[in-house]
């Protein structure tokens, strides 16, 4: 598939006016997208998890201009008071998805956006954020055309998502999704998330993500900048090719539910992510003393108890642990009392492996 595809013929009608909301998941990557070249497209592949509990409401309230203007008309609100700062952001992705919904400038908007998780919690709104305002203006383009299947729609919506903020394509279905051609997995591709192809073990159906907000502080390097620093990086080819290998070996993992190899690829995933950054030109650290606290403890409570509890990080401090619900009962509770200690105010989210966007 080429990115023209996603262009439409024609539309039926365009609406006067409208609303449209969805709520979209964030998702936490098992392997991590880490480098990527011009428009979006990943220097490797990735798959996640798609989560629950952390998730982006977006309405778009949407009225016909009297005339079709040059520019892109929209005011935004961030839990219902106008946000200034976040407009370039949206203006960009709306410029890198205007070929594939022409209508954009036909309208203005109101964006309506508030996150289920706290604000600055350092958790990533952005796979959130991005793929609920994506699915809002696929709705639109929904109801202006003839009738479009679902798999066609949300394969259209992760496309567009991807222009916004590349792990947003990974956040409209779930409970798996995988981004980034790799020849293990048939039907993987560069331009858009596809829903895990193959049989996943029940192991990790209502798997839990317990996410340790160890510093809520702004991040002093961005995913971005961190994506760019990939390039001529001196390990980029050996950690592409290790992400391939990684997908391959989750294969018969996530099929036979082979925990102990998900775990050793899972750490090891984040554990060269922060690799990655802490080898690059200029190199920089973004976990924190409590996050090697807490990998430490995990570490040794797994050995004591024989659990399956691992962790992941994203690019931040913050700490993933992840666990059967069969064992929650033993790891919950190591959880309060160990690890919660080292979070700041003793802040942590409960999540666990969910579905995909809701449309509202
Ligand atoms: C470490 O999707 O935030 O979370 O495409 O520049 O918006 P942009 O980057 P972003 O990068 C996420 C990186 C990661 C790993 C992952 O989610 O796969």
């Amino acid at each position: 598939m080429s990115e023209k595809e996603f262009i439409p013929a024609s539309y039926t009608t365009l609406k006067e006016e409208g609303t449209v909301a969805y709520s979209s998941p964030s998702n936490i990557a098992l392997v991590k997208y880490w480098g990527k070249r011009e428009n979006q497209i990943p220097a490797n592949p990735s798959i996640s998890f798609t989560l629950a509990a952390c998730t982006t409401k977006t309405s778009v309230q949407y009225k016909k201009k009297d005339k079709k203007s040059d520019e892109f008309s929209f005011d935004l609100l961030f839990e219902g008071e106008p946000k200034e700062e976040f407009k370039p952001k949206i203006n960009t992705f709306l410029k890198r998805i205007e070929a594939y919904l022409p209508f954009l400038k036909e309208y203005h908007f109101v964006i309506n956006t508030s996150n289920s998780f706290p604000h600055s919690s350092g958790i990533a709104s952005s796979a959130s954020g991005m793929s609920a305002l994506a699915l809002c203006f696929m709705e639109m383009e929904r109801s202006f055309s003839e009738s479009i299947s679902d798999e066609d729609f949300n394969r259209k919506v992760s496309f567009l998502s991807r222009l916004g903020s590349g792990s947003a394509c990974r956040s409209i279905e779930g409970p798996l999704v995988q981004w980034g051609e790799t020849a293990s997995i048939e039907g993987s591709s560069n331009l858009f998330g596809i829903k895990y192809p193959y049989a996943v073990h029940e192991v990790f159906s209502n798997f839990h993500d317990t996410i340790l907000l160890v510093d809520k502080g702004e991040k002093q390097v961005s995913s971005t900048v961190g994506h760019e620093l990939m390039h001529g990086h001196p390990f980029a080819t050996q950690r592409f090719d290790q992400a391939h290998s990684n997908l391959e070996k989750l294969k018969s993992v996530l099929s036979k539910g082979d925990l102990k190899t998900f775990i050793s690829i899972v750490e090891s995933e984040a554990l060269t992510l922060h690799a990655m950054m802490m080898t690059s030109n200029p190199y920089f650290i973004l976990m924190k003393p409590n996050t090697l606290s807490i990998i430490n403890e995990i570490w040794k409570f797994r050995q004591e108890s024989n659990t399956h509890v691992c962790f992941t990080l994203d690019a931040g401090a913050n700490v993933h642990v992840l666990y059967p619900e069969y064992e929650k009962d033993i790891v919950f509770p190591f959880i309060k009392e160990k690890l919660v200690p080292f979070c700041q105010n003793g802040q942590y989210i409960c999540d666990r492996i969910g579905l995909g966007a809701k449309k509202l």
